[in-house]
């Protein structure tokens, strides 16, 4: 079991920001990647569908003899893992935006979350807010729009540098001193989010913090990989493969990206 692979979805590249941080800590695990293109962006779905969707790439990447699985999309934590563990038996890491360690750090006493109308709706979302924000201001913000565009590579352009304005320029009037990133989506935009908030703003993304867990709980139930071999990382899309194979060429470790239908 320690050498079969870690299983990690989203629903589409953006938890390709995880991977990264995980691989980078880990280097020798394998690991199956699926980005559920096709259906992004979950923020806008129910949590019934959501759930739904994390059931289907759950039991993909079981099928597939993942012995871990890293939920890397906040919607599908917030809305889902509290199902997935209920159900299935592998071990399941979570990510949900970082809001305690901004309420801890901050010194204005304002926060800012950016994050899908999904996560923000959620119950868990709403349980971690109450529990660590009782004497903070949070200024919470849905990011809509943004997932569909980062889906399609527009990283860097007009229309995200226009959404970004509008969603982040109004919590300045707040004095925030920390913004959330509660999508995985979003830290391929810090450069222009940077940009509009300035250096005051400290930006929080929990990346690092979800690839601490994997190794701990990893440890944990005796699955670390002892394999000595090269790993091997597969990454499946059900849409087009260009932008996934983008977004990964920074990296400078083999992987394969494979069109499929899931
Ligand atoms: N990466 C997902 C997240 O972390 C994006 C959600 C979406 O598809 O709307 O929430």
């Amino acid at each position: 079991m320690k050498n079969k692979p870690i299983g990690i979805f989203d629903s589409g590249i953006g938890g390709t920001s995880i991977w990264k941080e995980v691989v980078k800590l880990i280097p020798n695990e394998n690991t199956i990647y699926l980005a559920d293109s096709k259906n992004a962006p979950y923020g806008e779905k129910s949590s019934e569908e959501i759930i739904a969707l994390s059931i289907k790439n759950t039991e993909l990447l079981i099928s597939k003899g993942c012995k871990l699985i890293i939920v890397a999309c906040n919607t599908a934590t917030t809305n889902a893992i509290d199902y997935l563990r209920g159900n299935y038996s592998v071990p399941f890491i979570g990510i949900e935006p970082a809001i305690k360690p901004a309420a801890i750090l901050s010194k204005t006493g304002a926060i800012g979350i950016l994050a899908t109308k999904g996560t923000l709706s959620s119950k868990l979302f709403e349980k971690t807010t109450k529990e660590y924000t009782k004497n903070i201001t949070t200024i919470e913000q849905d990011g809509e729009g943004l997932v569909p565009l980062i889906e399609e590579g527009k990283l860097n352009s007009p229309e995200i540098n226009k959404l970004l304005s509008t969603y982040l320029k109004p919590m300045l009037n707040f004095n925030i001193d920390h913004l959330v990133l509660g999508c995985t989506h979003y830290p391929y935009l810090i450069p222009q989010i940077k940009k509009i908030i300035g250096e005051r703003v400290t930006i929080i993304d929990s990346g690092e913090a979800v690839a601490k867990q994997t190794k701990a709980i990893l440890e944990k139930h005796n699955l670390l990989s002892t394999s000595t071999t090269k790993s091997h990382h597969q990454f499946y899309t059900n849409s087009e493969t260009k932008v996934l194979s983008e977004i990964l060429s920074d990296v400078a470790i083999n992987f394969t990206v494979e069109k499929s239908d899931f």
